[in-house]
């Protein structure tokens, strides 16, 4: 892929989402001005879009060359929770055969973003309909794809291969805030990848647990960990 379709709008979210592709001087505003301006106004007025979108198809294509050391993406049905504009997800379905993406997230942007850790889970920086034409427009079948509202719709209940999370899950928010739904459709064989600072805590959880990489340059020294197969007694919970 060298050229991503993306307007002022996309890529607004895009920076909100991923911040580690602002320049200094968008830092430097950010610094002065506070959240509240930069989430408003200079995520999007004090920004090149087209830079931002290459610089975002230059991330996804890491994150993909990552991941694809430990999965094989052909011929799997994936979910993807808090995929942000979903980069990774077109990188996928580029680089690999007969995927079908379900894709779960949030339909508003927060009014001051701040990265914390949110117990309440109420940041978010996504808009459903700029998602689903950022999608199509770069190439995405609608049939390949299936956007959910996280606080409206009913979850997808299907046999996942495996589930994504790149800076959401248990990044931002609790893991256990989706417990009882990953219960209902883990399987022995899902592989399930996120981001987190507490590795460790997923050994009680999860019977496999990988980590695949020290994420230092971020907002939160994580790790990224690829997990499967459910500790039993939790199903009885
Ligand atoms: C830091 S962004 C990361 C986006 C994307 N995964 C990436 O790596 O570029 C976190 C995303 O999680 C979404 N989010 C927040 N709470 C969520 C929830 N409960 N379920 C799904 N997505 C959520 C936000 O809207 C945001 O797009």
């Amino acid at each position: 892929m060298n050229k991503i379709y993306l307007n002022r709008n996309i890529a607004r979210l895009i920076l909100l989402q991923r911040i580690e592709l602002l320049g200094p001087i968008q830092k430097k505003v950010r610094k002065l001005f506070g959240r509240y301006f930069f989430t408003n106004f200079a995520a999007k007025y004090f920004m090149v879009p087209s830079l931002i979108g290459k610089k975002y198809l230059n991330s996804m294509e890491k994150e993909y060359e990552i991941l694809s050391k430990y999965l094989n993406f052909d011929n799997k049905t994936i979910l993807s929770i808090g995929s942000g504009m979903c980069g990774l997800e077109l990188i996928i379905n580029q680089k690999a055969q007969n995927n079908f993406f379900h894709i779960i997230e949030k339909n508003y942007v927060s009014e001051k973003v701040t990265y914390g850790w949110d117990n309440n889970n109420n940041e978010a920086y996504n808009n459903l309909s700029l998602l689903n034409i950022f999608l199509i427009k770069n190439g995405m079948k609608k049939k390949t794809f299936k956007v959910y509202n996280f606080d409206l719709d009913s979850l997808p209940i299907a046999k996942f291969d495996i589930i994504v999370s790149l800076f959401s899950l248990d990044y931002h928010y609790d893991f256990n805030l989706y417990l009882d739904y990953l219960k209902k459709i883990l399987d022995e064989e899902t592989q399930i990848i996120f981001d987190t600072i507490r590795p460790d805590y997923f050994e009680n959880i999860f019977k496999n647990v990988k980590i695949l990489q020290d994420n230092q340059n971020t907002v939160h020294k994580s790790k990224r960990i690829i997990c499967s197969k459910l500790i039993n007694r939790l199903n009885n919970i």
